[in-house]
């Protein structure tokens, strides 16, 4: 039990895609001047620095953030050049990227906690739930400074229907499991489910891996079954299916209550995301929605 460790995959092609629509979702959110509650059930260590042991076993960041880096039109964007363009959200996500390299080498891959604090006011709350004593124990030293944020070492899951409804009727819950288990597939589901009976109106966001396995194939379409109002759910394919069945394809973020301008804003920028982090002409980019 608990053999994941994100530090292998900080930074991938994964990361980028839930990290590009978790700001833009607080960006959009925090619009409007009413307290906001953030929570993520399984929120990591908080901060990553690429150079140490874990994230270069395996390096997954270089086809992902590490990708984005390398590129000029990006270096020219972060650096305000004339005519340097990327698609909003995309520039938004790697100027905090940025803000964590500030001598502008990549060196640490903010997680969603440290990307989420970025974009919300000081008053706004932070619930972080870790399970991993290491991961907890970094995430609470850096979250330590910070007022109205709680980071606990207990299941997210179990622990989610605990801080709904917010006090201020408004939160964004991120669910960013490991998928370790098969049960958690399941897990997933009946954890919202019983998180919109006591909060029907907070806003969702669940990041799912697209896998070949049966599991992972059915939860979109489980999630959508499950949502009664709005819902978007992008999906971004990086990498071909591999012979032997395992590995990677790509990544979803299945988004219930969306903010109004993020599925425009992942329309904007999803075919370069696919463009940008394909590899071996994998790259594609699907977006479904319902808004009734
Ligand atoms: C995919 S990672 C989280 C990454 C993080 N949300 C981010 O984007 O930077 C999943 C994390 O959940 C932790 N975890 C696994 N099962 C958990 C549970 N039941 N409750 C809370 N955390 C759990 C793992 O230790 C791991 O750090």
């Amino acid at each position: 039990m608990l053999a994941y460790r994100h530090a292998f995959h900080a930074g991938n092609p994964a990361d980028v895609l839930k990290h590009v629509v978790l700001l833009r979702a607080l960006r959009l959110l925090v619009a409007k001047p009413k307290p906001l509650s953030y929570v993520d059930t399984h929120a990591g260590a908080g901060r990553y620095a690429l150079a140490e042991r874990m994230s270069q076993r395996l390096t997954e960041y270089l086809d992902g953030v590490g990708r984005l880096w390398q590129r000029d039109d990006v270096r020219f964007a972060l650096q305000q050049q004339p005519g340097a363009a990327l698609p909003d959200a995309v520039l938004d996500y790697l100027r905090v990227v940025l803000d964590f390299n500030p001598d502008g080498v990549l060196r640490v891959a903010p997680g969603s906690p440290a990307l989420a604090a970025q974009a919300l006011r000081a008053d706004d709350p932070m619930r972080l739930f870790e399970l991993h004593p290491a991961d907890w124990r970094a995430l609470k030293a850096g979250f330590a400074q910070r007022r109205h944020t709680t980071v606990q070492q207990t299941d997210g899951f179990a622990a989610l229907k605990s801080v709904l409804p917010p006090p201020s009727r408004r939160a964004l819950v991120l669910i960013d499991p490991s998928y370790e288990l098969d049960a958690d597939y399941a897990q997933l589901v009946g954890v919202l489910r019983e998180s919109l009976q006591r909060f029907a109106t907070g806003v969702y966001l669940v990041w799912y891996p697209l896998l070949q396995s049966l599991q992972s194939q059915g939860l979109s379409r489980r999630l959508r079954a499950l949502a009664p109002g709005a819902w978007m759910d992008v999906q971004l394919f990086s990498a071909p299916a591999r012979a032997d069945g395992f590995g990677l394809m790509g990544s979803g973020m299945f988004v219930l209550h969306p903010p109004f301008g993020l599925l425009q804003a992942m329309r904007d920028c999803g075919p370069w995301l696919a463009q940008a982090l394909g590899r071996e002409g994998a790259g594609r980019f699907l977006v479904d929605a319902h808004m009734p």
